[in-house]
């Protein structure tokens, strides 16, 4: 399975530094946002991970990540890094079909590179066999997010993106993962009312199909998009490392 993770997109919420610089290039707690998002596929087992972002910041994570030389495994090994351009920040799914000729008839992991994952994943990436997968996380906020309505046998019956409404309070995180069909599910889509490609849009084509399942995320997880979750997550990160120092 390839790995595609998205750092563009404009940042808005985290203005003004992201006029200057891209929220994906900022630390939590010791490290920078990307790293939580490489190093969660690479102990998942993807080797091979394309970046997606824009042209103004493409330069700052060559210099950051290189090829990924320092992402290793003891056995040896490293992870793959290669890079590829979104020249407007167009959404999420267009983000994805970026790297449509680079996934080939693979199955993909979709990582949008502002979520920090604290569950495992590579039990779900292991035993993923086509269609669509999503992780699905309990919150008090669900109109920051896609939304997924449940039925009784914990099957999804629809997302909905920021809904004013929302049916439930399961957000779909950003972590996805897909067979290859993603990308002809692409080809009809029109831009949302916002002006975005939506991912919601995909998945529920998958719902549609009968092909998506979902994985309830049990520990934490954070969305780094806003200033008060970016400084949850480093305080998170923190205590966890000074407790594994005790
Ligand atoms: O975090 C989970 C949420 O992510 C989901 O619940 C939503 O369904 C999904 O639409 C998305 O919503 P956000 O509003 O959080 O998306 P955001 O614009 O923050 O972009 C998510 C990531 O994708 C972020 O790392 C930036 C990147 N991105 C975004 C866009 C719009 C790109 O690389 N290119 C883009 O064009």
């Amino acid at each position: 399975m390839k790995g595609v993770i998205l750092a563009g997109g404009s940042g808005t919420r985290l203005q003004p530094v992201t006029l200057a610089t891209n929220k994906h290039l900022f630390p939590v707690y010791d490290k920078p946002v990307i790293y939580y998002a490489i190093e969660k596929l690479f102990a998942a087992g993807i080797d091979k991970i394309m970046i997606v972002t824009s042209g103004e910041h493409i330069g700052d994570f060559v210099k950051l990540l290189g090829s990924g030389q320092h992402f290793k495994r003891p056995q040896g090994g490293q992870v793959q890094i290669v890079y590829a351009i979104q020249n407007e920040p167009n959404g999420v799914a267009y983000g994805l079909y970026i790297a449509k000729e680079y996934v080939g008839t693979e199955d993909c992991a979709l990582f949008l590179g502002d979520n920090i994952f604290e569950d495992e994943i590579e039990s779900h990436i292991k035993s993923f066999s086509g269609g669509a997968r999503v992780f699905l996380k309990k919150v008090p906020d669900p109109e920051r997010f896609g939304v997924a309505t449940v039925d009784s046998s914990g099957k999804v019956t629809a997302i909905e993106e920021k809904p004013m409404k929302p049916a439930s309070d399961l957000a779909v995180t950003g972590l996805y993962l897909y067979d290859a069909t993603v990308f002809d599910k692409m080809l009809d889509q029109q831009k949302s009312a916002r002006g975005e490609y939506e991912i919601t849009y995909l998945n529920n084509k998958y719902i549609a199909e009968g092909t998506l399942d979902a994985v309830m995320l049990e520990k934490e997880w954070f969305d780094v998009g806003t200033f008060d979750s970016l400084l949850d997550a480093g305080e998170y990160m923190r205590t966890k490392k000074r407790k594994s120092k005790q």
